[in-house]
């Protein structure tokens, strides 16, 4: 059994240039420094603005397996601290969001610290007159995140002070979360619809690289959406086709249509698939929407805007969004063999009601924990998790279209099968794991 604590070399191996080793999926330990350096020295999803509009709001995360609270300070800029006392360490807040007022007070012995996390106030400060307390770490207050970054409302954080900047991590990929924040008629999104949590018994890795994977849907997904084709085969060419027939039939789509469709990998890991069209591109058109959206930036910009309908975009490595259906979900490892994944939906500012149901509907279909569609993918993530304890061969093939030239990294476009993002983020991976090991 290989040690992977300060083995940078033996973690570097688990990632060959088309095929990566089964100890990514089941390693405890290798958990363990994924939450302390990977996620550390990642940029990661920690909430959107609309959650947090008004001073002292607050929501919490977790992020590299820290505490974290992100707060809206009363200058109104978005800040990100541990949620951890400075006395003793309690956690300052309990629930998922709130709202504080000027101040953070300690469940435990009342210190108070402001929102942007400075000490504020000590119950009998006297006592600690002539000690050391003022000039160690627990006298300059909370532990506060100052790699922040807030794109188009959706607020990163990288806990550790090293690798890229905000811009050079993600890169183009942002034409995504563009294109998603496009798509309202003011140019602005708002969580609404509330959260769908969703625990799978896998590898948080397992469900990054199926949301690229192509080859899967028409093979897992044939008994929920083949089921929902088979009831509609038939109907009358004039019959209204409900909403959930439409978003469930193209999943059944076959290989030449998802090899059409497109996917284009940046560096850091990040991809999306759909780049000509995706399986979100049939949907009935809501001609108040089309009128609000064209009032807004005129025919050819509006027609650019929708006509742009990706499928699922990764950032590397905690957050998957779907812009042409306003959805996100982000990523949130708990052990080596569990992951919650979060579904949030969001309004499009200014556009008619029927966006946000056709957000929620699919939101309800295919994300959550009671979807039939979720549910394939579960399960074939469940076997994967369990059918990797086999012997006989310790690696998990991503050869599919492999070209060593892909190795030079850069923006590459290439055809919808490709197991190119998931090679993709495995070397990206392997980088950030071991940048401060
Ligand atoms: S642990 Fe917070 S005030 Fe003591
Ligand atoms: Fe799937």
């Amino acid at each position: 059994m290989t040690t992977y604590r300060e083995n940078p070399a033996a973690v570097r191996a688990l990632v060959q240039a088309d095929r990566v080793h089964r100890d990514l999926y089941f390693d405890a330990e290798l958990f363990a420094l994924e939450q302390q350096h990977f996620f550390a020295n990642t940029w990661n999803y920690a909430g959107h603005e609309s959650q947090i509009p008004e001073p002292g709001d607050w929501l919490t995360t977790d992020i590299a397996g820290r505490p974290l609270i992100v707060v809206r300070h009363d200058d109104g800029s978005v800040r990100a601290m541990m949620n951890r006392c400075a006395h003793k360490g309690s956690r300052l807040v309990s629930a998922p969001c709130g709202n504080t007022g000027k101040f953070f007070r300690c469940p435990y012995h009342a210190w108070a610290f402001k929102t942007d996390g400075s000490l504020l106030a000590i119950p009998l400060k006297k006592a600690y007159e002539g000690t050391g307390m003022g000039d160690c770490e627990s006298g300059k207050g909370l532990t506060t995140i100052p790699n922040l970054r807030s794109y188009r409302g959706f607020i990163f954080v990288k806990i550790n002070d090293v690798g890229p900047g905000f811009e050079d991590y993600f890169g183009d990929s942002l034409g995504s979360i563009d294109n998603m924040a496009d798509r309202s008629p003011e140019g602005e999104l708002e969580i609404a619809g509330g959260c769908l949590r969703f625990m799978h018994q896998c590898n948080w890795k397992m469900f990054v690289e199926n949301l690229n994977d192509t080859m899967h849907p028409m093979v897992v997904h044939e008994s929920s959406a083949g089921t929902a084709k088979r009831m509609w085969a038939g109907k009358p060419a004039d019959a209204v086709k409900p909403m959930a027939i439409e978003q469930f039939v193209p999943f059944t789509s076959d290989y030449q249509f998802f090899d059409d469709m497109g996917v284009r990998t940046y560096d850091n890991g990040h991809s999306f698939t759909g780049v000509n069209f995706s399986i979100h591109s049939k949907y009935k058109a809501i001609p108040a929407y089309d009128d609000a959206m064209k009032a807004r930036y005129g025919e050819e910009r509006t027609a650019r805007i929708l006509g742009m309908a990706r499928h699922n975009t990764v950032y590397y490595p905690n957050l998957t969004i779907k812009g042409a259906i306003q959805s996100i979900r982000v990523v949130k490892p708990i052990a080596v063999d569990r992951t919650l994944i979060e579904s949030w939906t969001f309004r499009l500012k200014g556009a008619p009601p029927e966006l946000l149901q056709r957000t929620t509907m699919y939101n309800r279909l295919i994300n959550s924990p009671f979807s039939v569609v979720g549910h394939d993918d579960l399960h074939a993530y469940r076997g994967v998790q369990a059918g990797l304890h086999a012997s006989g061969n310790e690696w998990v093939s991503l050869h599919r279209n492999y070209d060593p030239a892909e190795l030079a990294g850069g923006e590459i476009t290439t055809g919808g099968t490709s197991e190119l993002p998931m090679r993709n983020q495995y070397r990206s991976w392997a980088r950030y794991m071991t940048e401060t090991m």
